[in-house]
Formats: C-alpha cells, structure tokens, sequence
C-alpha cells in the first residue's frame, strides 16, 4: 500500500542538517524538517553517535525492566517539562501517547466524555482520530468520533464569530455546554487542544484562550490536555506552546522531534493524574526501547546547549517580518501567522477569503523545481506551511524565504 498521495514523490535518499538527496542525486533545502520532526536537522553528529555507542550495548531493552538510560531520559524530560509536571510515560508514536492520555484522563476523573476542536490532529489510529477535526480521516477508517467538538477559534478565519474575539466566544460556549444541564453533554473527562495547531495550518488562537480553557477544566473537574507533538519542543521560540501564555496543563503530549528523527514519544503529567493507575497498567514492546531513548537524550541535551528554542524564537520573528513585508498586498496571500520557526501563509482566491488549495499545491510544486521543500496543510489545505530545522543556518533560511516570496508572488 502507497502512504503517500503525491503521484511523483520525492524518492529520499540520503539526509544531513537541512539538506535532502533524492535517488538521482539532486539536493534540496528543507524547509519543512519532514514534517517538522528534524529539529536538530538530519543526522546531526551528537544523534548519531550516542545511537551508535548505544547499539553496541544494548538496543533492545523491554518496557517491562527498568534501564539506566530510561530512568536518564526520565530526568531530561522532568528538566525540560513545565513546572508541576513530574511523571513521565514513554510512548512510541503521537497518536500513541493521545490516546493513552485520554485514557488516563478517563480513568482519573471516572468521566468518558472529550472535549475537542474543529482542525485538531491528534494522529490516526482508531484511539487518536476519534477525536481529530476533520471528519475525513475516519469516514475511510469506518471510525465513529468519540468527541464534543467546538470551532476552534482562528483569529483569521472565524466568520462565525461576526468580528468579536473568537476565543472569548468559544470560552462562552464551553462553559455554556458545561454548566446547562440539559446541554446534552456529560461532565467532561477531558479537554484536548493543540496550544498552536498544527496541521490545522499553523493557527495560533487569540491571547487568552488557553487560561480560559484552563479555568474551565478547573471548574469542571476536567483533565486540560495540551498536544504539543507539532508545536512543542522549541518550535514555537519557547521550549512549549503554552508556555507563551504560562499555562500548564494537566497531561501534555509530545514527539515528533524530541526522538532526533527515531520513534519517540510521551506524556507528561502532573502527579496526580498520573497516580491513578498501577504499575504496568500499560504497555508495548518498543516503549523503552534504548536506542530511541538513547537518541532522545542526545536531541534533548543539544537543544538545551545550543538555545534552540531562543533561536527559534529570534529567526522566526525575522522571517515572519520578512514573509509579511515581501508579501503584503497581494490579495491572494490571506494571511502570514507564526511563532518562532512555525509559520503558515494562508493562499486565498480573493478579498473574500476563499481558500486556495490549488493555487497551494502548485507552490509547493514549484519550489520543489526549484529544490526547497515546503508543506501544505490547513483545513481546507491552503496553508503553506513552514517549519524548517531549529539549526537552520540563517543564509540557507533567508535563500528559502526569497524563494518562497517569490513563488508565492
Ligand atoms: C499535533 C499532532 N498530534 C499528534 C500527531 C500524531 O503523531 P504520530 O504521527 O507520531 O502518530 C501529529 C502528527 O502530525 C501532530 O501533528
């Protein structure tokens, strides 16, 4: 079975920092790090070699006993978690780690019901795309949603919102569907939100709207979840999302880049949601697998050493002046959002805001041609999307924004 849709892929080959080979040898610049898993960039020589000195100890290394680099990796993540999350529970994927946090929300509160937002991603197997947005992904699976969901509040395309704050709007209806009992909605277990969404198209909600998710699960004894898989990790100019509007969460998700390019994933809690099950309630045989972990640990440290997520937060500021300035006025661009290396540029057929899928698809094509990789997502896939290495040399950056505003123009 094909897991691609593109009918001339790319056919990778070999990978380093910011830089693809494909089959017949031609290189590309990435700006998209594989779907913003390469925040070291590929390959980078601290990964590699701590995965090489690991595989001559030991690769394999069952859930089921404890190892030193597991407990080591433990202490990186408890480091770099937000204050009052202490527990860890490894995963292997991101859909894997959501689904097994719902649960834990599910089994800590004795609820079942999730609350969830139109465009969120939570990953595809059965026990993650229940609770994604786009109703596409599970009418193929033969998959039922399992959620209550609520617009999620984009400052650019909220219509529905007749101009007011979205995101105070959304707040309102929440609570509205939380305090009236004849809501038809049950006490919720959870509320799960992706502090900047992802393949929603890179939508940053308004100020604000993340405390006010987390008054609400407060006030109704609901576990608040953060997915930070995409946007966590530095990605965002800090080392987590919701730490731009200091709000933690209960239980928060992470992957993508934390495994430098290996499977790895996890999820982090605060103690006391994290209690409630017994030792070896859950399992899987690669979970603590020691080369991932291994791997893990070393992405974590350089991240750290190098003041990544700082960096990310100087560079993307600079490309997103840039990308606005190089492109303002044109009326096919809709709207040009980021934070720190995570931006999307929302193409559009007109004034109105008609997404422009089409005129997308054939960007990304074109500067394809001409060797710089981009991604497309949003809900109605219009969104370019750019989330390159967090190592990014700055002239290779500055060389893919100039080729970027130009296609886009
Ligand atoms: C926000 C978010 N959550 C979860 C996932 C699923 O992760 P995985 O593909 O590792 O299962 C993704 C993947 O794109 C994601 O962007």
């Amino acid at each position: 079975m094909r897991t691609f849709s593109d009918p001339e892929p790319l056919v990778w080959s070999r990978t380093r920092g910011t830089r693809i080979w494909d089959e017949d040898g031609r290189e590309y610049l990435d700006l998209y790090a594989g779907f913003a898993v390469a925040a070291l960039g590929y390959c980078d020589p601290r990964v590699t070699d701590a995965i090489v000195a690991q595989a001559s100890t030991m690769t394999h290394s069952p859930s089921a006993a404890p190892t030193r680099v597991r407990a080591e990796m433990y202490e990186r993540l408890i480091e770099i978690a937000p204050a009052g999350l202490s527990r860890v529970l490894l995963a292997i994927t991101g859909a894997m780690a959501n689904e097994t946090a719902i649960q834990l929300a599910r089994a800590a509160t004795g609820r079942r019901t999730v609350i969830s937002f139109s465009g969120t991603y939570l990953g595809r197997s059965v026990g993650s795309v229940c609770y994604a947005g786009k109703h596409a992904y599970r009418t193929r699976l033969g998959v039922a949603a399992d959620a209550q969901f609520l617009p999620y509040p984009d400052p650019y395309r909220s219509p529905w919102a007749c101009g007011a704050d979205p995101g105070a709007l959304v707040l309102g209806m929440l609570e509205e569907m939380i305090d009236d009992p004849a809501s038809g909605v049950g006490a919720p277990a959870c509320i799960v939100v992706e502090p900047i969404q992802g393949n929603g198209g890179v939508v940053i909600p308004p100020v604000g709207f993340l405390a006010g998710l987390r008054r609400l699960a407060d006030k109704a004894g609901a576990v608040l979840l953060f997915d930070e898989i995409q946007c966590g990790f530095g990605r965002s100019g800090r080392m987590w999302a919701c730490q731009h509007e200091g709000v933690t969460p209960d239980l928060m998700t992470i992957g993508k880049g934390i495994g430098g390019g290996v499977a790895l994933a996890a999820i982090l809690g605060t103690e006391e949601v994290m209690t409630n099950w017994n030792p070896d309630a859950i399992t899987s045989t690669f979970m603590a697998n020691a080369l991932n972990i291994t791997a893990g640990i070393a992405t974590i440290d350089a991240v750290r050493k190098d003041g990544l997520a700082e960096r990310s937060a100087r560079l993307g500021a600079d490309a997103l002046a840039r990308l606005g300035e190089r492109l303002a006025g044109r009326t096919h661009i809709g709207d040009v959002r980021g934070r720190g290396l995570f931006i999307g540029i929302e193409l559009v057929r007109d004034e109105g805001g008609e997404p422009d899928p089409g005129r997308a698809a054939a960007a990304v094509a074109e500067l394809r041609a001409r060797g710089i990789i981009v991604g497309r997502g949003g809900r109605y896939d219009n969104v370019i999307k750019l989330s390159p290495a967090l190592v990014i040399e700055e002239s290779d950056l500055q060389e893919g924004l100039v080729a970027v505003a130009e296609v886009l123009s």
